[in-house]
């Protein structure tokens, strides 16, 4: 049969994948949290993405949606076959930034060293060696001596990790319309519930950020020469930030669970099937306890409730000053039927409501991203967990998951097709942290799961 031809060509070849990944790893592509302009890195991952698959005779279109936008890029197999079915493939070259802080990494984040079966780097998971075992998997069947069993699209963008503004602009304008009909989209931005137990997400949360700034004197002044008689912008982003969340951890945002369902009994079985053990998650964090509603489980917690978490603050200095300047980024992860618009209205409008009139309340850029959810119905959920079963030689399972990747709803709306997430990188990969790596055997399994479902969604 052909997928085994083929696996056999991705078991010779995957060394050789594995030094082209560490030169794509090298690239410090930064979009978000860069202390310097990162610009001219992003244009040489795009540019190294535009080889890589021009090489495989894709017709690949780099395209600059606005003038500061990092460059998309949109391939196609030069022969598209309007009687066969079309596979969108959807991945990140743009990392976080390393700053986290970045001496609490073991090594330099972008020298991507191999380490005991693992690629350690800033984006090795998050999202290039994902992407790039689509690509592969995409060269290996070529390599093979056989076509590709569907059209294939790739669509890779520089700005997931700062809200994929270009992306979305380049959607909303029409940008999927050549390609329709798109039987699916699949994408590997997602995590494995387990490090031998692979999984089909079925659905993500949502997320809404908000920035705030409250301004105090002209400049950090004495707090004894003049504290009573002057606003404290600390003071005041603290009382604010305190009314956003009850003494019980409950949001105290008015509305914010108005629109949230409960779950399925069918959902909440999936989910009590798999195990989750406070001890391993207490150990993997570091932490003495954890949080969150009671009457729920860890994983509802973590994937079918909302949260809000103050990411950032900052503020004056450890003297005695009245700072001139207060600052925080706090962020709600949102679950089905949530409105992200109408939540951070309701945000600014508490915070502003608890500042005293006259002080200067400024709002920063925010993102949103609505949650998405799978029909457990869907047709295709089949064909993707054979494609990992045979990837993987593991029994899948099926799981939400608790991060976003704010393009997703917007592609399943204007493709008219499901997303399918099928997540090669682990929850203990360190996404956003110090020391990001990449399971080397992962990513093998990644490229022949992504081959497999090739020819699994091309007879459906
Ligand atoms: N790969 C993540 C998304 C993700 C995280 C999926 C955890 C499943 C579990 C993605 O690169 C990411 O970090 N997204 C951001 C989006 C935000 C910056 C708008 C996120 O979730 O914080
Ligand atoms: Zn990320």
């Amino acid at each position: 049969m052909s997928v085994d031809k083929v696996f056999h060509i991705i078991d010779e070849n995957v060394d050789a994948y594995v030094d082209q990944l560490k030169d794509f790893v090298r690239i410090p592509s930064i979009s978000a949290g860069a202390s310097e302009d990162t610009s001219g890195y992003l244009a040489q991952a795009a540019d190294f993405l535009e080889e890589n698959l021009q090489h495989l005779g894709f017709e690949v279109n780099k395209i600059q949606v606005t003038a500061d936008s990092n460059p998309l890029i949109v391939a196609r197999n030069a022969e598209l076959r309007p009687n066969r079915p079309t596979l969108l493939i959807y991945g990140h070259y743009d990392v976080q930034g390393v700053d986290n802080p970045r001496t609490a990494w073991d090594c330099d984040p972008f020298a991507a060293l191999e380490k005991d079966g693992h690629l350690i780097g800033r984006g090795a998971s998050d999202n290039k060696g994902p992407t790039f075992a689509h690509i592969k998997a995409v060269e290996s069947i070529l390599d093979s001596g056989f076509e590709l069993p569907l059209n294939i699209i790739f669509l890779v963008e520089g700005e997931e990790e700062c809200g994929s503004r270009a992306l979305g602009r380049y959607i909303s304008a029409g940008g999927l319309e050549p390609f329709k009909p798109i039987l699916c989209t699949a994408i590997s931005d997602t995590s494995m519930y387990a490090p031998e137990r692979p999984s089909l997400t079925v659905g993500l949360r949502g997320i809404v950020s908000v920035e705030v700034s409250i301004y105090g004197p002209r400049q950090d002044v004495h707090s004894g020469l003049y504290g009573g008689i002057t606003c404290n912008p600390n003071n005041l982003l603290a009382q604010s930030l305190s009314a956003l969340e009850d003494p019980q951890g409950r949001i105290a945002i008015p509305g914010f669970y108005d629109d949230v369902e409960s779950l399925s009994s069918r959902e909440k079985s999936i989910l009590d099937s798999l195990e989750a053990d406070e001890n391993s998650y207490r150990g993997a964090l570091g932490v003495p306890i954890l949080k969150g509603e009671p009457g729920y489980s860890i994983l509802e917690r973590l994937w079918t409730r909302p949260t809000l978490d103050i990411n950032y603050l900052s503020g004056g200095s450890p003297r005695t000053v009245i700072p001139a300047k207060s600052t925080a980024v706090l962020s709600c992860r949102l679950v089905p039927r949530q409105d992200p618009a109408r939540i951070e209205t309701t945000i600014r409008e508490l915070i502003r409501s608890r500042v005293p009139e006259g002080i200067q309340v400024e709002f920063g850029p925010s993102h949103k991203s609505p949650p998405y959810l799978l029909d457990l119905d869907h047709p295709l959920i089949e064909p993707a967990l054979k494609a990992i079963r045979s990837g993987f030689e593991i029994e899948p399972v099926l799981t939400r998951e608790g991060g976003s990747i704010p393009i997703v709803t917007e592609i399943e709306a204007h493709s008219r097709a499901p997303v399918l997430l099928l997540g090669m990188g682990q929850s203990t990969d360190n996404w956003h942290g110090p020391n990001e790596r990449f399971c080397l055997r992962d990513f093998h399994r990644g490229i022949r799961t992504s081959a497999s479902l090739m020819y699994e969604l091309s007879h459906v």
